[in-house]
């Protein structure tokens, strides 16, 4: 098919995304295709055909714009090209080309609530006085104090330090992350315009949706008095939509002009937003007439436990229900711990504290506590009951080989803004991120095609294991209990209909799906009885070794079924 057409005849088009199975390529530490140790997107290219392999229906690319990499790419320097490092505009027709050749779509970042500070813009208005058309595109403000060489506000930035930088002249610019990435002011109308020409300018040229960046900071409103940062509460906090920067009402007529953009195409471009919001106001990012879908991170806190992922998957079923959108599922992406290592660490039942807190720890050094084999059998099994259920999967590159965390990467060599403005108390999102393992016996385990043995972070000997040659001739390995599971869900996802059925144990989460489709999961650490209906059934698929024997499910389990 070519694009345009539908991806699945038994799916209209404009709801392909409703159940897609969407992998997350973070495109510098994919595939290297030239020898300088950083993945780019002809790298990409010469990858369609593992990724038609995975079964996935879509790819969602994180940045690969021009950028000093300040924030791994999320600091954008113009927002309609591409990195010369990563290739030209031209390579990215051809990806476009040879991914919807190959049924699979294409979802970009968009990273609208800041630019880089070497962003035209931001150039202009560093030269342009205050109160200029120039700085009224970004947030300035004047210092305080006699001097006015205090910040405005004494708020932390999401990375580590104040949020306010000062520019010489008396006035600070406004930053919600690093000082590297200056906060647009989304009540300029010429701001607003210029997204719309962006989402335009990629629409046109193929892509078939977009991963929204921050998608709750970009409204602010800095009216005096200004709070104090412990006035504000928690960074991550919302109030009910007066915050000063997060999840604002504003937010609701910004989207409101991307939807109407979207609909100016067929099938309409999709948008998923990241949105770390309170859970009951979610649907202002979901809303068919706002994004249209946002995802839900509630199981990148939980803990491996029955009770935890049935509640987030009846919270989130009725949350998706009332807004009209489809679930999203997240074990994974750019900027947590990997759940397989999340799952090897003791549980954490602390309030406000969840297993990253101590994964980070562990990340720093800290003495691993560790469970490599109990991590990796619990994140597969997590895996498969993520995967049966409905509403759309976003997977993380790396995930597919059972990956876990790089704890060990050295000082020296991390990249992390996280990391440098938090020095010892923040490991950063490195080791999340490190260069994949293709093949076992090659140079950085073949991340680079040319032999040169770069990347750009450095790869642990334990990859050697998990690169994909070694699992590619193992039918028990991680990646292709994903191959066959992602194949499998193309027939389970015929609706969007859950029903739970009584397990008789604690421990035990079983669910139905329509066709007769069954989902059981043991969260518990030794077998469970199974109950009536399922004893005697075969599995489809089994997330390890484990299996249904004399009526019980095997510990740290899921077992897909099917009614005959
Ligand atoms: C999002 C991205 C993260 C980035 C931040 C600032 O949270 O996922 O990687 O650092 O936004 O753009
Ligand atoms: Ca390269």
């Amino acid at each position: 098919m070519s694009i345009g057409s539908p991806l699945d005849v038994r799916e209209p088009a404009a709801d392909w995304w409703r159940q897609a199975a969407i992998y997350q390529i973070y495109p510098r530490s994919f595939a290297d295709s030239n020898g300088d140790g950083i993945g780019d997107l002809r790298g990409i290219i010469g990858k369609i055909p593992y990724l038609v392999a995975l079964g996935i229906d879509a790819v969602w690319l994180s940045p690969f714009y021009p950028s000093a990499l300040a924030d791994g790419g999320y600091d954008v320097d113009d927002y309609r090209d591409v990195d010369p490092r990563l290739g030209t505009l031209q390579d990215f027709d051809e990806l476009v080309a040879g991914l919807h050749a190959a049924n699979i779509r294409l979802i970009v970042d968009i990273v609208p609530n800041h630019s880089s500070d070497r962003h035209d813009w931001f150039r202009e208005a560093l030269g342009s006085p205050r109160g200029s058309a120039a700085r009224d595109r970004y947030i300035f403000r004047d210092g305080v104090g006699p001097l006015k060489s205090e910040p405005p506000t004494d708020w932390v930035s999401m990375f580590g330090g104040s949020t306010w930088e000062p520019v010489g002249d008396g006035q600070f610019y406004f930053h919600l992350f690093a000082r590297e990435q200056p906060d647009l002011n989304w009540a300029n109308n010429e701001v607003r315009a210029d997204f719309l020409e962006t989402l335009r300018f990629w629409s046109d040229r193929g892509v078939d949706g977009f991963r929204v960046d921050v998608a709750h900071g970009l409204a602010k409103d800095f009216t005096e008095p200004l709070p104090t940062f412990e006035q504000l509460g928690s960074a991550r906090t919302t109030a009910e939509g007066n915050h000063p920067y997060w999840d604002r009402e504003e937010l609701t007529e910004i989207y409101a002009e991307w939807r109407a953009v979207f609909n100016e195409y067929n099938p309409p471009r999709i948008a998923v937003a990241e949105a770390w919001v309170e859970p009951h106001r979610r649907h202002r990012y979901a809303a068919p007439t706002s994004l249209g879908q946002a995802f839900n991170f509630d199981l990148l806190r939980a803990n491996f436990d029955a009770a935890e992922f049935r509640e987030i998957v009846t919270r989130n079923d009725v949350f998706a229900k009332e807004t009209g959108s489809s679930n999203t599922w997240v074990l994974d992406n750019h900027d947590v711990v990997r759940h397989a290592t999340r799952y090897g660490l003791p549980k954490d039942d602390s309030e406000e504290g969840d297993e990253l807190v101590q994964a980070w720890l562990l990340s720093r050094g800290v003495e691993p506590v560790e469970d490599h084999q109990a991590g990796l059998r619990r994140a597969k099994a997590a895996t498969l009951f993520v995967l049966g259920l409905p509403g759309s999967a976003y997977l993380y590159q790396g995930e597919e080989l059972g990956l876990r965390e790089v704890a060990d990467i050295p000082d020296s060599q991390r990249q992390d803004p996280a990391f440098f403005r938090n020095p010892g108390v923040d490991a950063g999102r490195d080791g999340c991120r490190v260069p994949l393992p293709w093949v076992a016996d090659a140079p950085a385990f073949g991340f680079d095609a040319t032999g040169s043995g770069r990347a750009h972070l450095p790869q642990p000997s334990w990859f050697r294991d998990y690169s994909v040659d070694v699992q590619e001739s193992d039918d028990a390995s991680t990646l292709a209990l994903y191959r066959v599971a992602l194949e499998l869900r193309r027939a389970l996802r015929s609706g969007e209909m859950l029903t739970w059925l009584d397990a008789g144990s604690d421990d035990l989460l079983i669910f139905e799906r329509p066709g007769g489709w069954i989902v059981a999961t043991n969260f518990a650490e030794r077998p469970q009885a199974l109950p009536e209906a399922l004893v005697g059934m075969v599995a489809v698929l089994s997330s390890d070794s484990g299996r249904a024997r004399d009526g019980a499910i095997d510990a740290e389990t899921t077992l897909w079924f099917r009614r005959e």
